[in-house]
């Protein structure tokens, strides 16, 4: 018989940002079937953001959708304040939203470095930093979780992963690895837990282009060793258990659910 809890997150209240597609959907949706309600962050789909809260609600689930750009410093303050008058408390950040700009280095424009640098690594540090003010103003309450509040950064395969024609998202990334645990280091002895999840190529919006036909998915398997590529449920799951108590011990380590990318591939048949 396992001890695992059937809803490993009853009780908890989670802000997910970026919540209206892709992994960020499939998180909200796997918290709230772990028992959680739900903030579901959106910036410019709200037909989508509300159809993922209706669909949570009517498996009776709590959800409610907010919008904000998360690389606004007064939009992010208004949208935790307004999950906090939502559901009182608040237990959990998903720092997921991000973006994608690609561009050859010498045709990158600074606008494009800004747009992904401001929502992949400053909206982290904003939602991150409300949310551990947050944690800290509310009373810790043991029995729905042993720790004071957790956040989950959404970081990428490319926090180590080098990656020609994208160093903005990149840099982005490896900017999100070491702001995630020198915060973790930060408040760890608040009993706060700060980690990250590195996800490999996941069928979503974001990379379409690379899944979308059977050549760009055949090229694409080349670099992942376990052989499919990944589905935003693979993410859903690992941030339920990075979320929860089952992983109370673990604190500011990147969690990678790649299929192996950062395995080297090229190296199987040569080196
Ligand atoms: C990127 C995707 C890419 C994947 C693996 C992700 O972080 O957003 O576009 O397919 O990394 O390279």
């Amino acid at each position: 018989m396992s001890n695992v809890p059937v809803r490993p997150l009853q009780g908890q209240k989670a802000l997910v940002t970026g919540a209206s597609s892709g992994i960020g959907a499939a998180v909200a949706r796997a918290f709230a079937a772990a028992g959680a309600a739900v903030g579901v962050n959106y910036r410019s789909h709200p037909e989508r953001a509300g159809q993922i809260v209706e669909d949570i609600r009517s498996a009776g689930g709590e959800a409610v959708v907010l919008r904000a750009d998360v690389s606004s410093e007064d939009e992010v303050r208004a949208m935790f304040d307004e999950f906090g008058s939502a559901f009182g408390r608040t237990d959990i950040l998903v720092a997921n939203s991000g973006i994608q700009r690609d561009a050859a280095f010498t045709e990158m424009t600074l606008d494009q470095w800004r747009r992904v640098i401001d929502v992949n690594l400053t909206g982290q540090f904003l939602c991150a930093r409300e949310a551990v003010r947050r944690f800290l103003a509310q009373s810790p309450d043991p029995s729905i979780s042993r720790a004071a509040g957790k956040i989950i950064c959404m970081s990428s395969v490319h926090e180590v992963i080098p990656w020609a024609g994208h160093v903005n998202y990149a840099a982005s990334k490896g900017g999100v690895m070491l702001m995630m645990k020198s915060l973790a280091q930060e408040v760890a002895q608040a009993g706060i837990r700060v980690n990250g999840i590195a996800p490999g190529a996941i069928k979503t919006p974001i990379n379409r282009e690379a899944w979308e036909t059977p050549e760009a998915e055949r090229k694409l398997l080349k670099l992942i060793p376990y052989g499919r590529v990944g589905e935003p449920e693979d993410i859903g799951k690992a941030a339920v258990w990075l979320a929860s108590d089952a992983s109370d011990y673990v604190v500011g380590t990147t969690l990678f659910v790649d299929g192996g990318m950062t395995l080297y591939p090229g190296f199987r048949e040569n080196g």
